[in-house]
């Protein structure tokens, strides 16, 4: 890992993967089945909007995502991605008020208002612009 200074920051480890899923189970059943991988049970998290399952790859993992109850935020996604798709990737920082400092100094968007959020692992995560970053959904989360 390289060190960090006060002069930037920097993404470090890959933390998750999340794909939204048409069909948790089936989605479940593909992963542990055909692909052979450790799979949790399909949690649900209704403060954040959706159900998940955990893939977990050691190293990594892919996160598993339906929507939960009205005003999902991944319902129109689902809608727009009928049969599933990467939804956003999920990489760690040491420092989210650090990284939200050097992003918006150059310019890129933090979605909302910019304030970090308690996210689904109950770790401060924020969400960056999907056209500042080549088309996709980053999110950032604090280790
Ligand atoms: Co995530």
């Amino acid at each position: 890992m390289r060190k960090r200074t006060e002069k930037y920051f920097m993404i470090e480890k890959l933390n998750h993967v999340a794909i939204v899923v048409p069909d948790l189970s089936k989605a479940k059943s593909i992963y542990e089945g055909a692909l052979g991988a450790k799979v949790s049970d399909i949690k649900p998290l209704p403060e954040h909007g959706v159900s998940t399952i955990f893939v977990d790859l050691g190293s990594t993992k892919i996160e598993l995502l339906h929507p939960l109850g009205d005003g999902s935020p991944i319902s129109k996604f689902l809608e727009q991605n009928p049969n599933g798709s990467i939804h956003h990737l999920c990489f760690e920082v040491q420092s989210i008020k650090e990284a939200v400092k050097r992003l918006t100094e150059k310019g890129l968007r933090i979605l909302g208002d910019g304030i970090p959020k308690i996210g689904a692992h109950g770790k401060l995560v924020v969400f960056l612009h999907p056209k500042d970053f080549l088309g996709t959904l980053i999110e950032l989360e604090e280790i």
